[in-house]
């Protein structure tokens, strides 16, 4: 299922250069399966037509509270009472002061007043002086005392020429935004840190021996992680992906490092959930040098010496310091029967088992959750669903109520 599946959003936009930015999210959480009503202020159609969000949207664009199209003129109680969120993207200083006072002077704000229970995420963009004009702050402050859900603003160059804190997100972080406000908070307060990735032994300084792991798997781990309100920190081999949004990534090549970072995170983390494919062997006789073809064409004889075993190393940690410790089995076969001995033998309490040959670089998985109380098959999946469902089991684990 989609992430914003059968979610109807209403995109409130006002006056601010960030509106283009604005198309593109409503665009993008369209392809999460969101559906839009979308109700502009004047300030907002300076800078973007109404005609360019009807296009986008398919629905005629709110602009005006006294628009009589609405057999009872009512259009401000309506929309909200069929939404799942109001969405203020562009919030402009001047919107947000409305917003803090109650005033109720346009659609907009009159639809803000009127939502009784529709939650309000308002995504602020404003120069930096602006933002941190100590009337803002206090405006800021009021909205989130009044349960408004705050998102950014971001820092960096803004359209004024200034550098500062007051950008709206990206499209991209504003869709990471309402996609975690949706989802069940069931690890707030917790810490879980998480590997992904394959590692990357180095022959030379040029040569590495490395897996076909993309780390799609610990990376929608460690989204879903965040989306349930945890704090996460993400230990990573060499992958192509971004950082997933809200999470912090320490990126490292081979096991070694990999398990000095652990191993320093770990005794502060509520969970541990090792999903890299870890390579079993370093090579001993790594050169400082590239190797070279020599005369007599020799092959290079490379020696090996175990890897540490992270995920044994944290699951035998001192008990009021181990972190809930979970771990993944990629077999290519029997994965019932490795799986269930992986587990006793990493003693973990959980261990999550998938065919190698179906789910390696694949967007697709179909997990197998190993307990003490024995196996349980989930159903083929996205790995972003997959991940979700992990995170939720993962929780229940923590805290079964
Ligand atoms: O031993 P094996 O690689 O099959 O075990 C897989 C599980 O152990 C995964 O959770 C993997 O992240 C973890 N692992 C580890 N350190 C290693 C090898 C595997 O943490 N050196």
């Amino acid at each position: 299922m989609q992430a914003l599946a059968n979610k109807r959003i209403i995109l409130g936009l006002t006056g601010g250069i960030a509106c283009y930015k604005s198309a593109e999210f409503l665009r993008r959480a369209q392809d999460m399966g969101a559906e839009f009503d979308v109700v502009m202020t004047q300030g907002a159609q300076q800078f973007i037509t109404p005609i360019t969000f009807g296009a986008l949207s398919g629905r005629q664009v709110h602009t005006d509270l006294w628009d009589n199209s609405s057999s009872d003129n009512m259009a401000h109680i309506h929309l909200s009472r069929e939404a799942d969120a109001i969405v203020i993207a562009p919030a402009s200083t001047h919107f947000i002061a409305r917003l803090a006072n109650g005033l109720a002077d346009d659609l907009l704000s009159t639809l803000c007043v009127a939502r009784g229970h529709c939650p309000l995420i308002i995504a602020p963009a404003m120069n930096k002086e602006m933002w941190a004009n100590p009337a803002t702050q206090r405006n800021i402050a009021q909205l989130r005392a009044d349960g408004v859900h705050i998102i950014g603003p971001g820092a960096g160059d803004q359209a004024c020429g200034e550098i500062g804190d007051g950008r709206m997100l990206e499209p991209l972080q504003l869709l990471a935004e309402l996609i975690a406000f949706f989802q069940p908070k069931s690890l707030t307060g917790k810490r879980v840190l998480i590997t992904a990735g394959p590692t990357s032994e180095p022959i030379d300084p040029i040569r590495t021996i490395t897996n076909r792991s993309s780390g799609k798997m610990g990376y929608a781990i460690a989204q879903a992680a965040f989306n349930a309100g945890a704090e996460v920190q993400l230990v990573s081999g060499p992958v192509k992906l971004d950082a997933p949004y809200g999470v912090t990534r320490q990126s490292v090549e081979s096991a070694r490092d990999m398990h000095r970072a652990v191993m320093d995170l770990a005794p502060t983390a509520d969970v541990f959930i090792s999903v890299a494919a870890v390579a079993d062997w370093y090579v001993v006789n790594a050169s400082n040098q590239k190797l070279k073809k020599d005369q007599s064409q020799q092959a290079p004889k490379l020696e090996f010496a175990p890897n540490p075993d992270i995920l044994a190393s944290v699951a035998s940690m001192p008990i009021a310091q181990r972190p809930y410790c979970v771990g993944f089995a990629a077999e290519t076969e029997k994965l019932i029967e490795h799986a269930h001995a992986k587990r006793l033998r990493k003693g973990v309490p959980l261990l999550v088992g998938n065919l190698a040959q179906d789910a390696m670089n694949a967007d697709n998985t179909q997990l197998m959750i190993f307990d003490e109380a024995g196996h349980n098959q989930w159903p083929v999946q996205s790995k972003t669903e997959a991940a979700q469902q992990l995170i939720m089991h993962i929780a229940q684990q923590l805290d079964p109520k």
